[in-house]
């Protein structure tokens, strides 16, 4: 799979290869509207592009209590609706981060490089732990280490991060060029990869926030996994303003969510949009996005339901995936091992 996926021919007649991205989502519940086109979309449109290295982060996913059934369950169903929504095991590796040991191998590796004041510093660590005051265990602060050893583990050369996790992609950039002063050059530092096909997409009842499946008010988030007619009645409680008039501009954060929405689903400019809904009232155009983005998430509903039906499946195209990575992941350890003194 990988040797098929990483040369590329160039119009020279000469082969190269492929840029290396790597990515992880954590299953950690539902997949809002705004994962699907913030990152997820993002990851299909890459694969055409790159040599691309997804996994579920379950290993990351454990910082938090969990209960084991339903972590289990997250897990599956992350990776089908991944899967529905076109991450194409044929082209890309994909996997569970917990089938491949060599994860938690070179995390531990890593954090003996990770100093104990870069991590302090991490202000997802200071977040969560202010949220779970009542758990705040060492995996919750070595997490960055974790990441780190996912990334450098596949040599990637590029990871789409969004501003959430760009802080720990610094600190990956750090701990490989750290790693390569002393020990000389064993990882590729990696680049963080700018998403072209990435909508921001807010909360629909409170635009100035992100939308996110941890809002109190279910109205506020649509799940990939939302009825149609659930969908449509969240497009319609959206807020907006008192101007009746769809055009992207300052002061209009609620009608600019939907603009946002509805290009990134459509395909249309937001002047296209001014034109298409020019002396039309909100509620045409709520009824409109609600329908693009039915349009968008329906076919993968039913792809995600198909997929959820074969459960062995889904464990076989895992296994397959586990098993290039580990691959590749077998060359990075034998070589860090070997320098850091380790017997294998
Ligand atoms: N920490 C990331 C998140 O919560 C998920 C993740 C784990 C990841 N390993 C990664 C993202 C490696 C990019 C690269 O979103």
């Amino acid at each position: 799979m990988e040797n098929q996926n990483s040369k590329t021919n160039t119009a020279s007649g000469t082969t190269e290869r492929r840029k290396r991205i790597f990515s992880a989502i954590q299953p950690s519940g539902q997949m809002t509207l705004g994962n699907y086109l913030g990152a997820i979309r993002n990851w299909v449109d890459m694969q055409d592009e790159f040599d691309c290295i997804f996994a579920t982060a379950n290993l990351h996913a454990i910082t938090v209590r969990q209960d084991p059934k339903k972590l289990r369950e997250n897990t599956v169903n992350l990776f089908a609706l991944l899967i529905a929504s076109g991450v194409d095991p044929e082209k890309s590796i994909f996997f569970h981060q917990s089938m491949v040991p060599a994860h938690a191998e070179l995390s531990w590796v890593l954090s003996t490089f990770t100093q104990f004041g870069e991590l302090s510093r991490m202000t997802q660590f200071k977040d969560k732990s202010a949220r779970h005051a009542d758990n705040i265990n060492a995996g919750l602060f070595t997490y960055p280490s974790l990441m780190a050893a996912d990334i450098l583990l596949y040599q990637a050369d590029m990871v789409p991060v969004g501003d959430d996790q760009r802080q720990h992609l610094e600190l990956t950039r750090d701990i490989a060029e750290r790693f390569n002063g002393i020990y000389g050059k064993t990882f590729v530092v990696p680049e963080p990869y700018i998403k072209r096909n990435a909508a921001r997409v807010r909360n629909l009842l409170d635009p100035s926030k992100k939308m996110s499946k941890s809002d109190p008010n279910t109205k506020s988030f649509i799940l990939m996994v939302d009825e149609p007619a659930t969908i449509m009645k969240k497009f319609r409680s959206a807020v907006t303003d008192s101007e009746a008039c769809v055009r992207y501009a300052e002061g209009k954060d609620g009608i600019n969510n939907l603009m946002e929405i509805y290009s990134a689903c459509t395909g249309k400019s937001y002047e296209q949009i001014e034109d298409e809904f020019r002396g039309k009232g909100y509620g045409d155009f709520k009824t409109a996005v609600g329908e693009a983005v039915v349009a968008v998430l329906e076919p993968i509903q039913i792809r995600y339901r198909e997929l959820l039906s074969d459960r062995k499946h889904l464990d076989e195209v895992a296994a397959k995936g586990a098993e290039a990575a580990a691959r590749i992941a077998a060359r990075t350890i034998e070589k860090v091992y070997k320098k850091v003194g380790l017997m294998r």
